[in-house]
């Protein structure tokens, strides 16, 4: 199995190109299951996620074709097999992504219930009891999720906790549903927004998506389109906090500034300089990190997917923080194996207390899922000597070409095989 081994202690420092967004991608990817017309999505990330999912729409029926240059073509004339199997929903959950349009242009779908998972319980109550609400009959048997319907009927659905991909099955669904659909408690991350964009580029007619009332006519069929996919928020996240923390200074391509507004502020608060130009962010940070405080929470506030990444940031800083994480009951793994290489953590339930120290020292640590790996990443980028991080497939799954981009940044960071 992979792993990477990275000789700590080089500030990060040059230009890198910031990849299109893997959440958004995989909801775009089942909106092809939509229409018998071709959908073309542009800016494709080039990660095992996003293959995973190619290989489900495949084995549903999905004409796929690739260009060279992150061009990506989807045209489901016909469904033949309405299922995701045990096999792939196991590897990716947001396989679940297909239940919604599967159900609404084909009316069944078969979807493996997804079991559990290395951050927290993710139970999908939310997308069934939307579907429910949408007049489709649905039953757990053997393990998959059976779902059936004549035609989707509009309504009024409340959903009691922010779910993204559970509010774009549903605003997928609702889109050939007869009648209107009124999705409220909606997300609000940009994904949904992008995702909106996209339906009604095929002809879908939806208002109010980046709020948290969706309103969905529905039509009687969508048609092709082309979308351009928007960057990756978290990916750009992620490289500013991996400066912030080596004390270097970056500029990111192809980045978008105003959808990362609670992280730029916790950086800047943490003593970077952060500018945004057109299409560019750059940082750069001088001094020690001081540490700080963040609590998660669905889109506008803090993300639960840039966690790990900045208490990487906060453990080699000056001071004491209190990292508060309320939408995953168990995503502190990376905690204790940050305390492998010498990180002073608390856990108790969902609060971390992070007592920042001067310095790390390398050792071999475990990536346990995607946002984990990130963070032990950027804690090998800051440790003393050599740090291996094994399982690394996790990270494929969603940092496009990791090692390169570190790499052309002035990281000492190589993969074995
Ligand atoms: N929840 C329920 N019932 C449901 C659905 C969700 O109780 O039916 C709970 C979850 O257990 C969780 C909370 O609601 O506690 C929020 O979960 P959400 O449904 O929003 O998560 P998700 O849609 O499964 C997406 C991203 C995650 C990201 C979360 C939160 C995709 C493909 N995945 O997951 O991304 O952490 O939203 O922002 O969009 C990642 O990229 O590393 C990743 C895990």
């Amino acid at each position: 199995m992979d792993k990477l081994i990275i000789q700590g202690g080089v500030p990060l420092s040059g230009e890198i190109r910031v990849s299109g967004a893997k959440n958004a991608a995989l909801p775009l990817m089942c909106a092809a299951l939509l229409t018998r017309e071709q959908l073309t999505l542009s800016n494709v990330p080039h990660l095992r996620d996003v293959s995973t999912m190619l290989r489900l729409l495949a084995q549903i029926g999905v004409e796929v074709s690739l260009d060279d240059r992150l061009g990506l073509s989807l045209k489901a004339e016909r469904l033949l097999d309405p299922v995701a199997p045990y096999e792939m929903v196991k590897t990716m959950r947001a396989s679940i992504l297909v239940l919604g349009p599967l159900l609404a242009r084909r009316g069944e779908a078969r979807v493996s219930l997804p079991g559990g998972c290395a951050i927290g319980l993710r139970p999908v109550d939310l997308h069934i009891k939307g579907l429910e609400a949408l007049g489709a009959e649905i039953s757990v048997e053997q393990g998959y999720i059976a779902a059936r319907a004549k035609r989707l009927k509009g309504t009024r659905i409340f959903m009691d906790m922010v779910t993204v991909t559970g509010t774009e099955n549903l605003m997928m669904a609702a889109c050939l549903a007869e009648g209107t659909t009124v999705l409220e408690n909606a997300a609000r991350e940009p994904e949904v927004v992008d995702l909106a964009r996209c339906l009604s580029a095929m002809g879908a007619r939806i208002q109010g998506a980046g709020s948290d009332v969706i309103t969905i006519e529905g039509v009687a069929e969508l048609r092709g389109a082309s979308h351009r996919i928007m960057s990756d928020r978290i990916e750009t996240g992620t490289f500013l906090a991996a400066a912030a923390a080596s004390g270097g200074e970056i500029t990111l391509n192809g980045a978008e500034a105003g959808i990362l507004d609670a992280v730029l502020e916790k950086l800047r608060e943490a003593g970077a300089d952060i500018r945004a130009g057109n299409g560019t962010l750059s940082l750069v940070m001088r001094r020690r990190p001081s540490g700080v405080s963040v609590r998660t929470a669905p889109y506008p506030a803090f993300p639960t997917d840039m966690q790990a990444q900045l208490m990487a940031l906060d453990v080699i800083a000056e001071g004491t923080s209190v990292i508060n994480e309320t939408v995953f009951e168990n995503r502190f793994m990376h905690a204790l194996e940050m305390r492998r290489l010498g990180a002073d953590i608390e856990i108790s339930g969902s609060t971390a207390v992070v007592r920042g120290v001067g310095r790390l020292q390398g050792a071999t640590v475990m990536a346990t899922d995607l946002r984990a790996s990130a963070s032990l990443v950027i804690a090998g980028l800051v440790a003393e000597g050599e740090t291996t991080i094994e399982r690394i497939y996790h990270l494929d799954r969603g940092y496009e070409c990791i090692e390169e981009k570190l790499a052309q940044l002035g990281a000492r960071i190589r993969r074995v095989h």
